[in-house]
């Protein structure tokens, strides 16, 4: 998987003038009509902005869409700054939580989430190839840099437990642990680990905690057809939510959002007298 960035090109460039993130320039259109975006891609997205009126225009949104987010990738950053960041996420918190705990299980927690993750969504809600209308408007006015200064932010704040469902946390722990290889569905914790952390170098994102009602909601619209893109990396949950059941889906968010860091080892339990 080709995102990892030098670290010493990232230096170079960041000493570079900030470059301005141009998203109303035109969008190259390099004759590429050999690569349209398949039509199963284009329905599902409820909460997409503009109803493209055909297949063509989809596609035609759909390569702008990339070609934006390919440029905000682009744009040379230095290391996020969790200070500064502190002071941009201020308007995050009425959803997210000011310290990335949101309440409300429609808002993702962002608390504990690496900053790698955090930056390519923001770009990929910018640039609408992960298409939902608040967060286009919340990321519209982010820099790349102010991207990463948010996400540092959002990384050093600890990530407060969840609870999952007795009733479904068994077979939602089967699923997230063994997997279910007769029906393509691998082990959840291959990827995302075993107490859900993930794996911020492959920007695999920290699930273990998160909310049931999200991290459910996102698995049913990959399930529908929803795509956050079309790299390889945008490819591979659309992949597996695909072979889910709604009861999978269930079950398995409802582990999930039980999911944590293993406690430090408690102290030894001390007989009674000796308190
Ligand atoms: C009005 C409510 C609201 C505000 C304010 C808001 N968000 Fe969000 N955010 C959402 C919703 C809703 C989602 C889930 C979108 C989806 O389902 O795709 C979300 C998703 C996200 C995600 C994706 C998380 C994941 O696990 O994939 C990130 C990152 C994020 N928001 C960052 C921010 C940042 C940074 C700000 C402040 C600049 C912000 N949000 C402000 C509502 C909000
Ligand atoms: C092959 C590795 C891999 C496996 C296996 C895997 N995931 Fe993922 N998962 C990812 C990656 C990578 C992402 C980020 C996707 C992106 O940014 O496009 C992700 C994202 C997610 C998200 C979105 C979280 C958020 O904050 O928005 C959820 C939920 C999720 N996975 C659940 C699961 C579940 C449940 C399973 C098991 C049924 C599973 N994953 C198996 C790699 C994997």
């Amino acid at each position: 998987m080709g995102f990892r960035r030098s670290a010493a090109v990232v230096v170079m460039l960041a000493a570079a003038a900030p470059i301005a993130v141009a998203l109303s320039a035109q969008p190259k259109t390099e004759a590429n009509p050999a690569a349209p975006v398949p039509a199963a891609s284009a329905p599902a997205s409820s909460a997409s902005t503009a109803a493209p009126a055909s297949a063509a225009s989809a596609g035609d949104a759909a390569q702008a869409a990339e070609a934006a987010f390919t440029k905000l990738e682009a744009v040379a950053t230095k290391p996020g700054d969790a200070t500064a960041g502190q002071a941009k996420a201020a308007a995050c918190g009425a959803c997210h939580g000011m310290d990335g705990n949101s309440t409300d299980p429609q808002y993702p927690k962002l608390a504990g989430q690496s900053e790698q993750y955090i930056v390519t969504q923001l770009m990929r809600f910018k640039s609408g190839v992960r298409q939902n209308a608040i967060m286009a408007g919340m990321a519209s006015t982010l820099s790349p840099q102010d991207m990463h200064d948010v996400g540092a932010y959002f990384a050093s704040q600890k990530r407060l437990p969840g609870v999952a469902d007795a009733k479904l946390a068994g077979d939602g722990e089967k699923l997230y642990r063994e997997g279910d290889a007769s029906r393509g569905v691998p082990a959840c914790m291959a990827c995302h680990g075993p107490d859900g952390a993930g794996n911020p170098g492959w920007r695999v994102p920290n699930i273990g905690g998160q909310h049931a009602d999200y991290i459910q909601a996102q698995l049913k619209a990959w399930h529908d057809g929803t795509t956050w893109g079309s790299d390889a990396h945008a490819k591979i949950m659309p992949a597996i939510a695909q072979h889910l059941t709604e009861q999978d889906i269930t079950a398995v968010s409802s582990y999930v959002e039980g999911l944590h860091e293993a406690p430090p080892p408690s102290a030894p339990a001390k007989p009674d007298a000796i308190d």
